[in-house]
């Protein structure tokens, strides 16, 4: 149900976050720094923004003097339909986490999750083992950025693995059943030893749930392992990986990135994740 929305915003706010809940997001932290890296005026903010008010919100974005906006949980894929232009990798991921206002109003969609992440994953890890299938578990839409990604840097395949396999199925339908191998959640530890790269995109080892159980007993020397949770920024997924001497990957990067194509998509400018903005950020996450 559409709502009212009046959408009280200050001359000076060039792009914000959306969602609900909202307070949490660190997409301000980060986009303020670049902004201020690059000498760009104006403010970055966040809107807590409930289901009925999406659409409101979206129509009112066209005139509101912003060059775009971020979109999280849970609207990626409620926004589309109100959308003018959907960018065809957010088009087949079916969700949206970044939108651009042209100088007409006109609003289009991006999804840059899947670029964060492997860009994430190659500044971390540059000699990650390509020529080997990836590990891929969970299957909620951190699931999907994660195979997008992984396929288009021409991983053999991904093996995917989710509790609910059905989800798990789904996205092997949808984004190419001919490299996407489904597994039963009870048989993943027998994927391990296959795998170039592991990638966590499930809650599991977020504070506040339980941690991935994953024996890594059988990966192999080179082997990646790579958390997309960042609270804690050491999963104890990353702790058992580092204790075999593996290489980790902390999920704090695909934050930033994710971001930084978003930056770059608004503003034209390329950012780096500097050590600057990792402190803030760890800061942020204390
Ligand atoms: P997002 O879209 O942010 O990636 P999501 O859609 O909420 O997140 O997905 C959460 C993922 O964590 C799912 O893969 C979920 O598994 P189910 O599809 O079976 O729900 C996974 N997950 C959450 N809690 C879990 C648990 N206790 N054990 C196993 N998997 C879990």
């Amino acid at each position: 149900m559409a709502t009212d929305f009046t959408l009280n915003i200050p001359d000076t706010l060039r792009a914000l976050v959306i969602g609900d809940p909202i307070g949490q997001s660190l997409s301000p932290v980060i986009h303020t720094h670049w902004m201020e890296a690059c000498d760009i005026h104006g403010q970055y903010g966040k809107l807590a923004v409930n289901s009925d008010e999406l659409q409101a919100f979206v129509t009112a974005s066209r005139t509101a003097g912003l060059v775009g906006y971020n979109v999280t949980v849970p609207h990626k894929t409620a926004i589309l339909p109100f959308l003018d232009k959907v960018a065809p990798l957010a088009r087949q991921m079916g969700a949206v986490n970044t939108v651009k206002v042209g100088p007409d109003g006109g609003l289009t969609g991006f999804n840059t999750d899947a670029i964060g992440l492997i860009t994430h994953l190659k500044k971390s890890a540059p000699a990650y083992p390509k020529d080997k299938p990836a590990l891929v578990i969970g299957a909620g839409g951190a699931a999907r950025a994660a195979v997008m990604g992984l396929l288009g840097e021409q991983v053999p395949f991904v093996m995917l693995v989710n509790r609910t396999r059905a989800k798990a199925d789904v996205i092997a339908a949808e984004l190419g059943r001919d490299r996407i191998a489904v597994a039963d959640w009870q048989d993943r530890n027998d994927c391990v030893s296959a795998a170039g790269v592991i990638i966590n995109t499930t809650t599991l080892g977020m504070t506040g749930f339980p941690d991935l159980d994953l024996d890594l007993a059988s990966a192999g020397k080179d082997t990646v392992v790579y958390d997309i949770v960042y609270k804690p920024l050491e999963t104890a997924l990353l702790r058992a990986a580092k204790s075999r001497g593996l290489q980790t990957v902390d999920g704090l990067g695909m934050l930033v990135y994710q971001a930084a194509a978003a930056f770059k998509i608004w503003f034209g400018e390329e950012v780096a994740f500097d050590p600057e903005l990792r402190t803030k950020l760890e800061g942020q996450l204390l």
